[in-house]
């Protein structure tokens, strides 16, 4: 994510061209919108014109006698009145149309983003800030294009045409308009230079305010089980009053400033009343076209209440779509390569592997082996020294900073990502189940797997006995929304998974921990069939699991310092037989 202290000044409107290029995909929409909108300036500014004649006319019949028919002007008048509210009725479903389609284009592409976006990308991120960012700062986007589409087009046409209009009508009246119009747009466009970087930190803290709401519910049970309620709620309230605080010292800077810049502009009329109605006085200039420029100059300061609203949106909207599309310019790191995965067994080699996590100390330093095709490595180690790390690598979950992942002669980095991802399974320290039928968690990865193929998987997965016995079968909604699994109910549906994904190498990080004897029967069972003809990388703190293994590798602050099989390691003595020989103390 790009530093906001180093982000030039001068790249912010990119970011609302950045938006506005979504607007841009419905040009015809946009054009039949902007038309429309258009016809009713147009008649608007007819409406002046009419009052002013009819006055002038009225004028006539006074002083000379000249015939007068008001309900020609009536006419008139009611007519393009009529025409408005039809133009308005077509504008406003075609205006929404527009608009919403754009605002679920920006969806889609955040979406399409976060699901993009490295592993690496999202160690950093905070799960409540993207929410936030893709959820209210995509509503805010609303109000923009709203202002962008009408708005802005209503300012900038109606000041031009009004302007002209006036000059048209008395010269003098439009230098007098131009002279006070001009100022006034200074004045707004110099307090909402002030404006934008309030707003942005009123969205960050809101983003930190949805942060607290976010893990305080997905921690709510951590919350609980340490009676933190009450501090919870305090810090959260610290964090709201903080947001609203700044929320509404922005308005405030805002709502103070306006009306200076009306009042500027509010000294026009009467100028122009005194100047005008000198010169109808002096006969110089008929009653008429002085309610003209009266009713034009009312126009204006409509428009000028307008130009402090446009702004503040653009300013609001500005910092939200700075946050978007930070998003969805955030560089893709791990590019996908162009090859198709040669033939091969699963043939698994590390050269000279090292790796480390953003500028830290190295997690993997100089990690060399090579696994036949059907093989089984064990990893074992310390917590924290690096194996769930180097399992990591393979499916490019990280890119690794110094040697080479080979994969049946082919470095990972040259593979297509989505075959490379599909051809290496992962069974992750903890299963996530979405709020889905349990059939469907098992097809996660092979959405258009048959209910046979899924439980043919499920059988193998010792899972088919406990999935037939909930209360609609397969069926049955299970995951956050649905019926809750205990932790080898969900590691079963997890083996249940990978078996119908197939792989070619599977990984297996700390699969049998917390869990009875029996269901670890049962799971080991799986696991078994499950490795069957495949490379298979198991991560294990006991190593009754790891005893059958072709390959043992022993890490130890991210360096492979033992490796060989049990009975090699056990001769030896090391941190293996150390801790083996711990474990059949126990
Ligand atoms: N996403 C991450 N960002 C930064 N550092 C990380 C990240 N994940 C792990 N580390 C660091 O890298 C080192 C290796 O971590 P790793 O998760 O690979 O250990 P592990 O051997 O799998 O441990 P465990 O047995 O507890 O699962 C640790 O020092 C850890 O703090
Ligand atoms: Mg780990």
């Amino acid at each position: 994510m790009p530093d906001a202290a180093t982000t030039p000044a001068r790249v912010k409107p990119r970011n609302l061209v950045g938006v506005m290029a979504y607007l841009g995909r419905y040009p015809r929409l946009c054009a039949l919108a902007v038309s429309l909108l258009l016809v009713n300036i147009c008649i608007e500014m007819s409406l002046p014109q009419i009052i002013g004649s009819a006055m002038t006319q009225l004028q006539y019949h006074f002083e000379w006698g000249a015939t007068f028919s008001p309900a020609v002007f009536v006419q008139l008048y009611v007519s393009l009145v009529l025409i408005r509210a039809g133009v308005g009725m077509l504008l406003g479903p075609i205006r929404n149309r527009v608009i919403q389609r754009t605002l679920g284009d920006i969806r889609n592409a955040i979406y399409d983003s976060l699901q993009r976006l490295a592993f690496r990308y999202h160690d950093k991120a905070n799960t409540g800030e993207l929410i936030s960012r893709s959820t209210t700062d995509v509503f805010r986007l609303q109000d923009f294009f709203f202002a962008c589409l009408f708005i802005s087009i209503d300012i900038a046409v109606s000041l031009v045409v009004i302007i002209v209009l006036i000059f048209a009508v008395r010269p003098l009246l439009g230098w007098v308009t131009l002279a006070t119009v001009i100022p006034t747009i200074v004045l707004i466009a110099f307090y909402a230079s002030k404006l934008q970087p309030q707003w942005r930190k009123v969205h960050d803290l809101h983003g930190e305010m949805n942060t607290v709401i976010q893990e305080n519910i997905a921690g709510v049970r951590v919350v609980k089980a340490f009676a933190r309620e009450q501090s919870e709620v305090a810090k959260f309230r610290t964090k709201r009053d903080v947001f609203l605080g700044r929320l509404s010292d922005t308005v405030n800077y805002w709502a103070a400033r306006v009306p200076v810049a009306q009042f500027v502009f509010g000294l026009t009329t009467p100028l122009a009343l005194w100047l005008g109605g000198r010169m109808v006085i002096r006969g110089e200039m008929p009653v008429g076209d002085l309610a003209k420029i009266v009713l034009y100059l009312m126009a204006v300061g409509h428009r000028m209440g307008m130009v402090g609203q446009f702004t503040n949106i653009v300013q609001n909207a500005s910092a939200s779509a700075e946050r978007i599309l930070e998003i969805i310019h955030e560089p893709k790191t791990i590019r996908s390569g162009d090859k198709d995965l040669p033939a091969g067994g699963g043939a698994v080699e590390f050269d000279h592997v090292s790796f480390r996590y953003f500028d830290g100390k190295a997690s993997l330093t100089d990690v060399s082996f090579r696994i036949e095709p059907g093989q089984t490595v064990a990893i074992v180690g310390p917590t924290g020294s690096g194996k769930t790390t180097l399992v990591n690598l393979i499916p490019r979950f990280y890119d690794v900073d110094d040697g080479r992942v080979i994969i049946d002669g082919e470095d990972v980095r040259n593979l297509r990502l989505t075959e490379l991802r599909r051809s290496v399974g992962v069974m992750f320290q903890e299963t996530f189940l979405f709020s889905a039928t349990a059939a469907e968690n098992i097809a996660f990865g092979q959405p258009e797997a048959t209910r046979e193929d899924i439980e043919r998987c499920a059988r193998a997965a010792q899972a088919h006995e406990f999935i037939s016995e909930l209360e609609n079968g397969y069926d049955t909604v299970i995951g956050e929304r649905g019926v809750s699994l205990s932790g080898g109910q969900r590691q079963r549906i997890a083996i249940a998974r990978a078996f119908l994904m197939d792989p070619r190498i599977l990984i297996l990080d700390d699969a049998t921990a917390s869990v009875d004897s029996q269901t670890e029967r049962l799971i080991r069972e799986a696991m078994r069939k499950l490795c069957e003809g495949r490379t298979t990388f198991v991560i294990a703190q006991r190593l009754s699991t790891v005893q059958h293994a072709d390959m043992i590798l022993v890490l130890q602050q991210g360096r492979i310092v033992e490796r060989g099989r049990h009975d090699e390691l056990i001769q030896r003595s090391g941190f293996y037989r150390d801790v083996f020989e711990g474990q059949l103390r126990r």
